[in-house]
């Protein structure tokens, strides 16, 4: 085998052997290491989000409000989902990969809570679900993680119950709210989930579940003092214009960006500038002939 073949190959190896897996995940909040990772879609962003390093990619449900203009979550079904898992998984084949059950895919039973996380891990190829609720969904995390299947937990501000909260509302505000949270965090860890994740808590409630709880603890507009950080994709560069939550940073602006490409292809396009030579193809046979050709077609006509 040829040298250059031999080190694509091991390199190649080298790569898939730095996919994540929940251990590494112990092991980072055992040392200290803060997990980063961002919610994206589709096979293109992901590919950067593993060339930049990311830890982890959650295909979120936020899928409903970027990708698909719905006012929020609960129109996403779980083929949505799946789709957008198997892209996403194409563009980071190396990168631990988080499937987000969509509303519906897992209240009605514990039955179609297996079965809904078992059409993640076959045919979404993700490495963990994650799923929103505490002490409501605890015998659904349970059955899904004995069916060998890694759950992150999602509670605090869970947007598919934003009905049931009245809006996209910060839980644990005061003592009561607080415990309901600490409640919720304390049942989906004894369910066996093996991460939690806490959004739109103050950062006293995330520190609390933080310091409780043996297993990794991310938080999303949750304070710092947590195992690492999640955002939306769309928040972070500067895709999303309709809402940015106050807890979400913007680290470029891709929409500016694209507005301002977009804004000179029209101005190129109208005023005769694109495409310019270096944009064409090349007749490639006897353009003599090619031209006798044409001039007999034209001769020819019949329109
Ligand atoms: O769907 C999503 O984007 C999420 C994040 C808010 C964590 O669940």
């Amino acid at each position: 085998m040829p040298i250059g073949c031999a080190y694509i190959i091991l390199k190649e190896i080298t790569a898939m052997a730095q996919k994540k897996t929940i251990l590494d995940l112990v092991k980072m909040k055992e040392t200290g290491e803060k997990a980063a990772w961002m919610v994206m879609y589709d096979a293109c962003f992901a590919s950067y989000a593993e060339e930049a390093g990311m830890d982890m990619i959650l295909v979120g449900d936020s899928m409903g409000m970027i990708v698909y203009g719905y006012e929020g979550t609960v129109p996403v079904t779980m083929d949505m989902s799946i789709a957008h898992c198997q892209g996403v998984r194409r563009g980071a084949p190396n990168t631990y990969l988080i499937g987000d059950m969509p509303f519906g895919a897992y209240h009605a039973s514990v039955g179609d809570a297996v079965h809904n996380a078992v059409r993640f891990m076959k045919e979404g190829g993700v490495d963990a679900i994650k799923l929103e609720g505490g002490v409501a969904v605890a015998d659904k995390i349970e059955a899904i993680g004995k069916a060998g299947i890694v759950v992150f937990g999602h509670i605090g501000l869970t947007p598919q119950s934003s009905a049931a909260m009245g809006g996209f509302k910060v839980q644990g505000k005061n003592t009561a709210t607080a415990k309901a949270v600490i409640d919720d965090a304390i049942a989906v860890y004894k369910a066996g989930a093996r991460a939690l994740l806490l959004e739109g808590v103050p950062e006293e409630v995330c520190a609390f579940v933080h310091k409780i709880l043996p297993i990794p603890v991310y938080g999303i507009g949750a304070g710092i003092q947590c195992d690492g950080q999640v955002i939306l994709a769309a928040d972070a560069l500067g895709m999303y214009k309709n809402f940015t939550p106050k807890f979400a940073k913007k680290y470029c602006d891709i929409g500016e960006i694209a507005t301002r490409g977009m804004k000179d292809y029209i101005e190129e396009v109208k005023g005769g500038r694109f495409p310019a030579p270096e944009h064409k193809y090349k007749f490639g046979g006897d353009i003599d002939e090619f031209r006798a050709f044409l001039e007999e077609t034209e001769k020819n006509l019949d329109l």
